[in-house]
């Protein structure tokens, strides 16, 4: 990582001039190692959203943000989402590699065989309100685990690791299933160790006890797909938070269930419920007919409103899901004869529109991930307020892979940033205010 080349700060009020050097990561932008600034000057940086900041180094994703590049591991997430399954990427970015065939079905058997949750967590459930949004649920479902597994709270020890591992990514789809279920008032459905995983959750989420349930092979794929376009995608704020939550030395479960929280924000991964919510709302109002006047809202910053599943802070160019992903909601509408679906019209309609725009090509905003993924979400019978949830479940991977790079780096320090206090200088309590 270390490079000859150095960063020489100067200043103009009297400070000395200092040196940093320059980081080379393999690819993508140098980093200025600036560990040392406030020991050597007693000054901050300031960089509010971390636009500039690299908060760590990290082997597990690159994106290329004018490229429109997205790499797991080395391999682009094209060529991944087509020839593997979601599993076999979870193998990839929590160990590194892709898994041989012999390895890989003996790592399917120890995924499968945890997928059922402790039985008492269906009693956890039942505080709340049937209308929960299910990311509430399933937020308080993830950081229940800490209290349902106890003998893997220990970070340091690889074994209770590499369970946290396996029992996350086996176990998040069950919990998802059971907030549906919760939320519609049906019986859980267990898992079934026959069913591979993408096909498994789609059999908890849409089985019941009363008729066979058989789920199409297209839309499993589908699913699957969706599970992997979504797994990581470097330090976004919710991967961020996991590992500044998981920097204090807490369980892994407590650090994915802060992840969770942080996913559902409109801004993250609530984006995609946002997104498909104003699909509907412009197909109400009109459809294309109305698209021009709400492009006209959107450019208006007085409005408030936004182009939802537009734009990206690292991306300024397609995001490669996006493309993925308008590719499988073609795949699943025509395969269930929806292929002239009205919302699906829509989006298309309205990126062709944003991608002429000069407001949306001066600013570099392309459709991400969450702009086609309501629709297709959607299509497979999943309702839009589990839109996040099933973000969430692909995401844990991801969350898990990076929380475990983070603690087994030995250089790692609990995270804990500075600021720029613009409050009150000191002043005083005049008189007694309370009787103590
Ligand atoms: C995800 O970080 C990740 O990697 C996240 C993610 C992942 O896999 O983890 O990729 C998943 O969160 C995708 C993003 C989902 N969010 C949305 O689709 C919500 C709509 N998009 C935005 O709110 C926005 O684009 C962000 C939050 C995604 C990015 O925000 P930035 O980088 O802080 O950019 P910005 O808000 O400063 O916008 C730059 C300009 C502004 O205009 P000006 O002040 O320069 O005039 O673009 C405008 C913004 O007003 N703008 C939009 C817009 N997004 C940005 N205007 C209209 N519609 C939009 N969607």
């Amino acid at each position: 990582m270390t490079t000859d080349h150095k960063a020489i700060l100067s200043f103009t009020d009297g400070t000395p001039s200092v040196e940093f050097p320059m980081l080379k990561g393999t690819t993508g932008p140098d980093v200025i190692d600036i560990r040392k600034l406030y020991a050597q000057t007693g000054k901050f940086t300031y960089d509010t959203g971390f636009l500039s900041t690299a908060s760590c180094d990290s082997t597990i994703t690159y994106i290329d943000g004018d490229k429109g590049q997205l790499l797991y591991r080395g391999y682009p997430i094209e060529q991944l989402a087509v020839n593997c399954s979601f599993l076999e990427v979870c193998y990839l970015l929590y160990y590194g590699e892709l898994p041989p065939e012999s390895e890989f079905k003996e790592f399917e058997q120890l995924v499968i065989h945890h997928t059922m949750v402790h039985e008492q967590m269906q009693f956890a459930m039942r505080g709340f309100r049937r209308d929960s949004h299910p990311m509430a649920i399933l937020t308080s479902l993830v950081g229940s685990m800490a209290a349902f597994y106890p003998d893997s709270l220990d970070i340091n020890s690889p074994e209770q690791q590499d369970i946290s591992f396996v029992r996350l990514i086996a176990k998040m789809p069950t919990m998802v299933a059971m907030s549906y279920k919760y939320s519609i008032g049906q019986p859980y459905i267990y898992p079934k160790n026959s069913l591979d995983y993408a096909s498994n959750f789609m059999h908890m989420m849409f089985a019941t006890p009363c008729e066979e349930y058989t789920p199409n092979p297209v839309l499993v794929r589908a699913m699957d797909r969706i599970f992997t376009l979504h797994a990581d995608h470097e330090q976004n704020a919710s991967t961020s938070t996991v590992r500044l939550c998981g920097s204090s030395g807490t369980s892994p479960f407590s650090a994915i269930a802060a992840g969770v929280a942080c996913l559902w924000g409109p801004a993250h991964g609530g984006a995609n419920q946002a997104c498909l919510e104003m699909l509907e709302q412009i197909q109400a109002e009109g459809g294309l007919a109305k698209v021009g006047e709400f492009m006209e809202r959107v450019k208006d910053k007085n409005s408030g409103a936004r182009l939802m599943g537009f734009g990206h802070r690292v991306y300024k160019n397609f995001d490669p899901r996006a493309k993925l992903m308008q590719e499988t909601c073609r795949e699943v509408l025509d395969e269930l004869g929806l292929g002239n679906d009205p919302i699906f019209k829509l989006a298309m309609a309205l990126e062709k529109i944003a991608l002429e725009d000069d407001y949306f090509v001066q600013r570099k905003l392309y459709p991400n991930v969450d702009f086609y993924s309501g629709i297709v979400q959607r299509a497979l019978g999943i309702p839009t307020s589990m839109f996040t949830c099933i973000f969430a479940l692909a995401r844990t991977i991801g969350w898990v892979a990076q929380w475990k790079e983070m603690i087994t780096d030995p250089e790692y320090k609990i995270g804990r940033p500075r600021q720029l206090y613009t409050g009150h200088p000191e002043r005083a309590v005049h008189g007694k205010r309370s009787r103590a």
